[in-house]
C-alpha cells in the first residue's frame, strides 16, 4: 500500500536505539538531519568555516545512516549518505550537453587583451567602458553539473565540449558539490547547468605523489592530470580518497529564473551553497585588468591550487548573447594566460637522495636558474623508468618548470644541443646513506633502500617497530623518536634495548616518571612473538597477514632468514614478489646482525605468546560502538591475551556482543540471534576480575 494511504495507521519502525517509531517521524527526522548534515558540509566545504567539531558531524551522519538502513525506501540519491558507495561501472555513459561546452581564446600579452578590449567595442558599436569580470583561471578539469528542481541529477566532463563523459557518482564524492540547492535566499531554478573546473589542491597534490611514491606507481605529472586521472575512475570510491574540490564559474542552460549579468551569476550560486572562484574584480577598463592580471601573478604560488591565467567576462548577459560565438569560443570572454614557468638550463650531475620510506629519488643538480620569479638548482627526476623515458643524461641541455609550489621538474631534453659528452645514469645498486643493498619489484616504479638502520628512514623505521600492531611500545610518540635519533642515542631498533634512565631524562619532556615507563614499555616488549616481529622489522610487502603465514609456515626465524625464493613461493599465500622482497631483506649481513642484537638484548619470539590466564578460552566477542576505555584493538588484545577470540561480525559462535557507544547493526544482529550483549562496563570488570 502506498505510503500516503496509511496515514490513519502508521507504519512502525524500529530504531537503532530499540524503540519503535511512526514512520511519518522517521520521514521527519531523516529530512531535518539531511538540512542540518547539508548546511553543516556546506560550512565545511563550501565556506571553510565549520560550526561543529568532526566528531559531532560523524555522529550526525550516522544517525542518518541508520534511520535510513532502517527504511530503505526513505533513501533518496540526493541524501548525504549517497556521496559513496555504488559498485563500479564498467565504462562512463556518454552525456550531450545541452549547450555546448565551449573554450576559451588566450591573450599572450597586453597588447592581445587591448585588442579584446577594442574588438568588443567596435562589434557592439560603442567607445564607452565595459564592464569586465576578470578571475582566476584555474588549472583543473572542467564539467557540468544539473541540477533539476534543485537536485544534482547528472554530472559529467567536458569531453569534445558536445559530448561528454557521464561522471555523476564520481563528482557527488566532492563534498563541496550540492547535492541538493540551497534555496532560502533565492528561489531555486527548475533546471540549472553549471560550468565549473575540479581541481586538486597543490599540497593534496603533492601528499597524493607521495604516497604513489611510496606504493611504487607512477607519479601524477601536475595537479591538474592527477584531478582529471581521479575524475576517471570507473570505481567512485577511489575518486573519494582523493580530495577533489571545485570552483563554479559558469551557467549553461537555465529555466525558470532570469539572470541579468555574471556578477548576479556568481552571488546567486554562492546563495545556492556552490562554491565560487575566489578573488573575482570587476574591471571596467584595461589598466585596471592590468593591475589585476600583475597581482595575481605575484599571488598565483600563495593560492594553494594552481592558476594558469586569469579569464575576462563581459558582464551583460545580453551583451554576452549579442557578441555571440565563433569557432567554439565566446567571443566575449578571453583565457589572458601567465607566462610558463618553464626554463632552459643544463643538468651538471644526477644524485640520489634517500627518503623517510627508504624511496631512491633521482635528482637533477642543474645551473642555477630563474623560473616563474625562483631561482631553482634541483629538479626531481622521480625514478628511473621517468630517466629512461624521457632519455635524461649527465650534462643534457633540458627544460624545466615549476608549477605552483611543486617541486621543480625537467620537462625534457633539448636533443639537439647534445654535445656526445653526456653521461647516462642508471641508480646505483647500493644505497647511498647507508650501503645497504636497493631494490625495486619488477612492477614497481621506485628502487628502495633495503637497510633496516638506514639512517635515512630510521626514525619510519623504529615508530613502525615500535607501534602498537608491531611491538607494542607505548609512549614511543614521533617527537621522542626524532630527539633519540637526532641526538644519535639509537642508530637502529636494537639500540632500543639498551636506553637507559639517563639516556632519556636528559630530553625534552622527558621527566623520571615518563622516562620510567617507557623503559617499562621497551622492557615489556621483549616478550612478543614471531609474528610480531616479523611484522615490526618493515619488511616490504611483509603486513600483518603475510606475517602470520610465515610463522605458520616456518618452524623459526632461522628458516625464515635461509628459505630461498623457491621455498618461499611454494607457501600457501606468498608469491614471487613477496618471496623476493623476503629473500633481499635478509641477504643483508646489517639486517642479520640487528635480528641478532635484538637476540641478543633479550628478545623472546616464539611462535606463540605463552598465556599467562585463559579465563576467556572457548569465548567469542564481538565490539559494537565507540568504546571510552579502550581502543578496538586493546580490547581485542586483552580479549586474546586472555584465551578468547575476538571476531568482527556476529554469528551464531559470538559468545558476547560489548557495546560501546552508539551501537551498530551488531547490536540488533545479536538480539535477532539471542546472543548475550554486555556493555563496556560489563566487559572491563569481565578482564578485571
Ligand atoms: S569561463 C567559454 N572561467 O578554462 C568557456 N573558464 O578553455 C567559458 N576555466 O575549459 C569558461 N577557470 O573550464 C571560465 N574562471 C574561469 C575558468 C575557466 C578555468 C577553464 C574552463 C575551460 C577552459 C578554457
Amino acid at each position: 500500500m502506498p505510503l500516503a494511504l496509511c496515514a490513519s495507521v502508521p507504519a512502525l519502525i524500529k530504531t537503532s536505539f530499540g524503540v519503535a517509531m511512526k514512520k511519518s517521524d522517521s520521514r521527519h527526522i531523516i529530512k531535518e538531519l539531511r538540512e542540518k548534515i547539508n548546511y553543516h558540509n556546506y560550512r565545511y566545504y563550501v565556506l571553510d568555516d565549520p560550526e561543529i567539531s568532526d566528531a559531532e558531524f560523524d555522529k550526525l551522519m550516522r544517525q542518518l545512516e541508520n534511520l535510513e538502513k532502517e527504511s530503505p525506501e526513505l533513501t533518496t540519491p540526493d541524501s548525504p549518505t549517497q556521496r559513496v558507495g555504488p559498485p563500479p561501472l564498467n565504462e562512463f555513459v556518454p552525456v550531450k550537453h545541452s549547450l555546448p561546452m565551449l573554450s576559451l581564446t588566450n591573450a599572450m600579452n597586453e597588447e592581445e587583451v587591448k585588442g579584446f578590449d577594442q574588438r568588443i567595442k567596435k562589434l557592439l558599436n560603442t567607445t564607452e567602458d565595459i564592464d569586465y569580470i576578470a578571475e582566476p583561471k584555474v588549472d583543473g578539469v572542467a564539467v557540468e553539473l544539473v541540477y533539476e528542481q534543485g537536485r544534482l541529477t547528472v554530472g559529467s566532463t567536458r569531453g569534445d565540449g558536445v559530448i561528454g563523459e557521464g561522471v555523476t557518482q564520481n563528482l557527488k564524492t566532492i563534498r563541496s558539490i550540492p547535492l541538493r540547492l540551497i534555496g532560502k535566499e533565492r528561489k531555486i531554478p527548475e533546471l540549472l547547468e553549471v560550468r565549473g573546473e575540479v581541481y586538486l589542491g597543490t599540497e593534496d597534490f603533492q601528499e597524493l605523489n607521495r604516497r604513489r611514491e611510496d606504493e611504487g606507481e607512477p607519479l601524477f605529472a601536475n595537479p591538474r592530470n592527477a584531478a582529471a586521472g581521479s575524475l576517471r575512475q570507473l570505481d567512485s570510491n577511489i575518486t573519494a580518497q582523493r580530495p577533489l574540490d571545485i570552483f563554479c564559474h559558469g551557467i549553461g542552460r537555465v529555466i525558470g529564473i532570469s539572470i541579468n549579468t555574471h556578477v548576479e551569476t556568481l552571488k546567486a550560486f554562492d546563495q545556492w551553497g556552490l562554491k565560487v572562484i575566489p578573488n573575482i574584480r570587476i574591471c571596467r577598463n584595461l589598466e585596471e585588468i592590468i593591475h589585476y592580471y600583475r597581482e595575481m601573478t605575484e599571488r598565483r604560488d600563495d593560492l594553494g591550487y594552481e592558476i594558469d591565467g586569469i579569464v575576462l567576462k563581459v558582464n551583460s548577459l545580453r551583451l554576452q548573447d549579442r557578441l555571440g560565438t565563433v569557432s567554439r569560443s565566446p567571443r566575449w570572454a578571453v583565457a589572458y594566460k601567465f607566462e610558463p614557468k618553464q626554463e632552459t638550463t643544463r643538468i651538471k650531475d644526477i644524485v640520489v637522495q634517500v627518503g623517510r620510506t627508504g624511496a631512491l629519488t633521482p635528482v637533477a643538480i642543474m645551473e642555477p636558474v630563474r623560473v616563474g620569479g625562483v631561482e631553482i638548482s634541483r629538479a626531481t627526476l622521480h625514478n628511473q623508468d621517468e630517466i629512461n623515458k624521457k632519455d635524461i643524461r649527465i650534462g643534457d641541455t633540458v627544460i624545466v618548470q615549476r608549477a605552483g609550489d611543486v617541486i621543480p621538474e625537467v620537462v625534457k631534453v633539448i636533443e639537439t644541443k647534445r654535445t656526445g659528452e653526456e653521461k647516462r645514469f642508471t641508480i646505483p645498486e647500493l644505497c647511498p646513506v647507508c650501503g645497504a643493498g636497493v631494490f625495486r619489484p619488477e612492477d614497481e616504479a621506485v628502487h628502495r633502500c633495503l637497510g633496516l638502520s638506514c639512517p635515512a628512514k630510521l626514525r619510519e623505521t623504529i615508530k613502525h617497530f615500535a607501534s602498537k600492531r608491531a611491538m607494542d611500545i607505548d609512549g614511543l610518540g614521533d617527537k621522542l623518536v626524532a630527539q633519540l635519533t637526532d641526538k644519535g642515542l639509537i642508530k637502529d631498533v636494537a639500540d632500543l634495548y639498551s636506553l637507559s634512565k639517563e639516556d632519556l631524562i636528559g630530553l625534552e619532556r622527558m621527566a623520571e616518571k615518563s622516562a620510567q615507563n617507557l623503559l617499562e614499555a621497551i622492557e615489556k616488549s621483549k616478550e612478543t612473538t614471531m609474528e610480531r616481529l616479523l611484522y615490526a622489522l618493515g619488511i616490504r610487502h611483509v603486513g600483518e597477514h603475510i606475517s602470520k603465514i610465515l610463522t605458520n609456515n616456518f618452524k623459526d626465524m632461522g628458516s625464515l632468514i635461509n628459505a630461498t625464493e623457491d621455498k618461499l613461493t611454494h607457501t600457501h599465500g606468498i608469491g614471487a614478489k613477496i618471496a623476493k622482497s623476503i629473500v633481499k631483506f635478509f641477504e643483508q649481513k646489517d639486517n642479520l646482525r640487528v635480528i641478532d642484537r635484538l637476540k641478543q638484548a633479550g628478545l623472546r619470539y616464539p611462535k606463540i605468546k605463552p598465556r599467562k590466564e585463559n579465563k576467556l578460552e572457548g569465548m567469542t566477542f564481538v565490539f559494537t560502538g565507540a568504546l571510552s576505555s579502550f581502543t578496538r584493538d586493546e580490547a581485542k588484545r586483552r580479549v586474546e591475551e586472555l584465551g578468547g577470540k575476538a571476531a568482527s561480525a556476529v554469528s551464531n559462535s559470538t559468545t558476547y556482543v560489548v557495546t560501546g557507544e552508539n551501537p551498530g547493526s551488531k547490536a540488533d544482529k545479536a538480539r535477532t540471534l539471542g546472543i548475550n550483549i554486555m556493555t563496556e562496563d560489563e566487559f572491563k570488570k569481565l578482564i578485571e576480575r
